[in-house]
């Protein structure tokens, strides 16, 4: 059974606003710090809520610093579907984070030393003060998909058919997503201060349920949160409904 602390909310908007206000609290209580980013639909509304609490508040990310957790191999930074693509237009453009310090793993030319330099560069940061992390259908969590030892560190992952047609709906019609990705691995997640886990909507209740109520197992990448020892998970009432009739609450 896990130590992860779990905050339910009614929606995934009021999901969003309570994530951002984590991240704001976290950010003003060290202007340095470093955050791990994740994208996915999931992420979203969660970005546009802290641009708005920046706008709002004056929240500043001049000091900080981001890694994100992956990047397909293969798409050029402008691809519609690349996650460079995706954190400029739903983050980045809009808050005052310097771009040499908004970081990707580089995915268009050596993949192993690509690896090695992006693990190189969050040693050289300190390491990740808060990781943000979605959760895959099957339990993946950045591209770790099942299998993937828990002591992995940033490598090409190849992804399986299921996320690859989970993400279909990301690419312009006529496009899939490459194969391959280039993602931190289970291992670099699990060295980070904090680990803050979002889902949301019913499609995550099973893998949420999988991850936090069973024996962690690497047949589902997430149950590997159960050995760090601050996780908090914030999720909707559909994303946590199967967790609350296993456990009765
Ligand atoms: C992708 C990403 C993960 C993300 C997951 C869920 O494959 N690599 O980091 O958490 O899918 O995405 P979504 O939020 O779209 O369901």
């Amino acid at each position: 059974m896990t130590k992860a602390q779990f905050q339910v909310f009614p929606s995934p908007s009021a999901v969003a606003k309570a994530v951002a206000s984590h991240i704001g609290e976290a950010v003003r209580a060290r202007p340095q710090t470093v955050l791990g980013l994740a994208t996915g639909k999931t992420f979203v509304p969660i970005y546009e809520a802290l641009v708005a609490l920046s706008q709002e508040t004056g929240l500043s990310f001049a000091e900080a610093s981001s890694f994100n957790l992956d990047e397909y191999v293969g798409l050029a930074p402008n691809h519609p579907a690349s996650f460079r693509h995706y954190m400029e237009e739903h983050f980045f453009r809009h808050i005052d984070l310097p771009a040499d310090r908004a970081l990707l793993p580089e995915a268009g030319g050596d993949a192993e030393a690509a690896s090695l330099a992006y693990e190189a560069a969050i040693a050289a940061r300190g390491g990740i003060d808060v990781q943000l992390l979605g959760i895959g259908r099957n339990g993946h969590i950045g591209f770790n998909e099942p299998g993937s030892a828990f002591d992995g560190r940033t490598q090409v992952a190849k992804l399986t058919p299921s996320t690859i047609a989970a993400n279909t709906s990301d690419f312009p019609p006529g496009e899939v997503p490459p194969p391959e990705a280039i993602t931190m691995g289970i291992g670099t997640i699990l060295e980070a201060h904090t680990i803050v886990l979002v889902a949301t909507g019913a499609a995550k209740a099973e893998a949420l349920a999988r991850a936090f109520l069973r024996a962690a197992d690497v047949d589902c990448p997430a149950s590997a949160l159960q050995r760090h020892g601050n996780v908090t998970v914030f999720c909707d009432d559909a994303a946590y409904a199967e967790i609350g009739r296993q456990s009765g609450k």
